[in-house]
Order: structure tokens, then sequence, then C-alpha cells
């Protein structure tokens, strides 16, 4: 069979199978799409201090360590468009810690007195609060460090319950345990039904990679080891196996929700969580894929708008049902139309 090389009267090939033409008509697109984007899969990762004005994060442009006036600011125009999940993180003053990070439940703390107070302005607002010692800890580590540099896991686990109940005591929903101790999920569980606080539910990090991408976030907060990295406690960033074994272990300790951080470089492992259990799953979007992008867009070197909601549907795609993003206010007014 001979084929004429001139396109404008080229035989049609023989196929069955032309997959474009459901890719043909928008409407047809539109029924085809097999995942969906939307302000309610946003959690917005907030960064609060005790001081009276927003301080701006170097590495994370358009981010800031926020006042309480700052925060309920940005908390309203995130409601506006559909945004009702924050997670509140804190960067506390250098005075405040110590070696066994008990500043992490005072109850007249700076992360107890926001919760209060954003509370008492929106009832209904969901407030995801993070349990580990970092940003209270003056060796910057998720947990206590003992004299000869280890991390000990069963003593963490107690101070974490403390941090929680505080946490849940002042009105969080959901807490989330980002310390990667052993046993803190069934601990917490323990502690927080010890205290009828039977609905505030657990939101586990449960595959936590020792991540590069964590540098900016440690900028924002102050909060980098002293010494050390944290290969002890977070996972190495070439296993995939050990996820689901982190996944069935947080399962079995009663997690409400699992999730994977960071999102972009483990996508194959989101989508192995998804296959492996029926928990909703979250994904975190951490401060260097943030960066990465904003830098990247600032410059003319992508377009900020259409790469951000592709990074996001990917992540969806992957499997999150739920996802921390520091675009997530931003995002949302994309989605919303709110913003061109
Ligand atoms: C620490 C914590 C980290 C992040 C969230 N909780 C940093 C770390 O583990 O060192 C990182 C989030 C980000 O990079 O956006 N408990």
């Amino acid at each position: 069979m001979s084929r004429r090389t001139d396109t404008m009267t080229l035989d049609p090939l023989n196929l069955l199978q032309r997959p474009r033409r459901n890719r043909k008509h928008p409407a047809i697109r539109a029924f085809v799409r097999e995942t969906t984007l939307a302000p309610e899969h946003f959690i917005y990762p907030l960064f609060i201090h005790a001081g009276d004005d927003d301080v701006p994060i170097a590495s994370m442009p358009g981010c800031a360590r926020l006042s309480r006036r700052g925060l309920l600011a940005e908390v309203e125009a995130a409601r506006a468009v559909g945004v009702n999940l924050v997670a509140l993180f804190p960067a506390v003053a250098e005075s405040l810690k110590t070696s066994d990070g008990r500043e992490a439940w005072n109850p007249n703390g700076l992360i107890p007195e926001t919760i209060k107070a954003l509370k008492d302005r929106w009832p209904d607002l969901v407030i995801v609060t993070d349990v580990a010692l970092d940003p209270y800890n003056s060796d910057g580590h998720d947990g206590i460090v003992a004299p000869d540099g280890r991390i000990l896991n069963d003593e963490t686990v107690a101070a974490l319950c403390n941090q929680a109940l505080c946490q849940a005591r002042a009105g969080a929903d959901i807490v989330a345990p980002s310390d990667m101790m052993d046993g803190r999920v069934q601990a917490l569980r323990e502690a927080l039904d010890g205290e009828d606080f039977i609905d505030v539910s657990i939101l586990a990090y449960t595959a936590k990679y020792a991540s590069a991408f964590y540098g900016p976030f440690r900028d924002a907060l102050d909060s980098a080891p002293k010494s050390g990295d944290k290969k002890t406690y977070q996972m190495d960033p070439a296993n995939a196996r050990e996820a689901l074994r982190e996944a069935e272990l947080d399962e079995v300790e009663g997690a409400d929700i699992l999730m994977v951080k960071p999102a972009g470089p483990y996508l194959d492992i989101l989508a192995a969580l998804r296959r492996a259990t029926n928990l909703p799953l979250a994904a975190y979007q951490v401060s260097g894929e943030y960066a990465m992008l904003k830098a990247a867009s600032e410059r003319g070197w992508l377009d900020e708008k259409r790469v951000v909601l592709e990074s996001l549907l990917g992540i969806r795609r992957a499997g999150a049902d739920v996802i921390f993003t520091y675009f997530a206010r931003q995002a949302a007014e994309w989605l919303t139309g709110a913003r061109k």
C-alpha cells in the first residue's frame, strides 16, 4: 500500500481508536475530566508570631509571619473564596525555647491564644495544629534531644500528648503530628479520648521524608536543627515500601487522615498509599515547592497561574483528597474568578 505524503490529500489511517475525539470540544473535555480542583481541597498553612507587624519571609514571596491582625485579615480573605481550613505554625521567641520544648503546652502560649481568637470570630473555621516540638525546642529538633544527640522517642511522645491536649483544649479541630516519632498516633488518640476529645481528629504525617524542600519553612520559623539532621526520624527519600508500613501503623493506631510530604517529588508514594488504604489522604506541597514556583514565575520563566493550578491538580490526581498549600488563597481566587 502506498501512501501519498501530500498532507492535503492524504488517505486517512485505518484507526479504530482515536483518543483525540474525546478532546475535540470543551464540553466533551469537561465530562471526561477525571480530577477536580476546588477551594475545598485546600488547607492553608499560616505562620504566626507574637509581634504587631507582618514580617515577610524572604524565601517565600507572598508569605509572612503574621501578627494577630494580619492573620485575621488573611483568614477572612481566604474564607471569602471558600478556603475554610487553616493550619497554624508558630514562630516562637528564642527566649521561650528550651530543651524540653515545654512552651508547646503553655495554655497561654501563642497557639492556644490564636486558636481562641480565631474561634471567637469564626466558630465554624476548621483549625489544624502541628504537633511537633521543633518551634519550641532549643535544639531545633521535632523531638527531645539527649546529651549524646539521640532523639528520644518515648519521652517525646509524652511531650506531644501534652502539646496536643493543650491545642484541643483551646479548640483545635484536627491535630497533625509532624514529628515522625513511633507510636505517637495511638498515644495521642488515647490522650485525647482520656479527656473526652473524641471528636478531635488526627491527621498523621505518615510518610514525611527527610527533605531538602523544607528549607524555606525553617527560615520562616527559625527552626532549623542546631546540630545534626532529621534522618533518624524522618524517612529516607529512597524508600517507598517503608511508607506503606508507616501507613499500616498509623491506620491501626487510629489516624483519621494520612499524609504524604513533600507532595510533588513524592507523587508515587501518594498513589501507592491511595491503593493501600481506605482512609482519606492529604499531601503537603511544602515551602520549597512553593519557593520554586514563585521564583520561576517572578522571573517570567513560568506562567504562575497555570503552573500552580497544574501542580495542585497533579497532587489531586495522584490521590490526595486535601492539599496543604501556601497557594491556597491565591489558587482559590483563581478558581473562583476573584483573581485574573
Ligand atoms: C516540622 C515541620 C516542618 C514542616 C512542617 N512541619 C519542617 C521540618 O520537618 O523540618 C515543613 C513544611 C514546609 O516545608 O512547608 N514539624
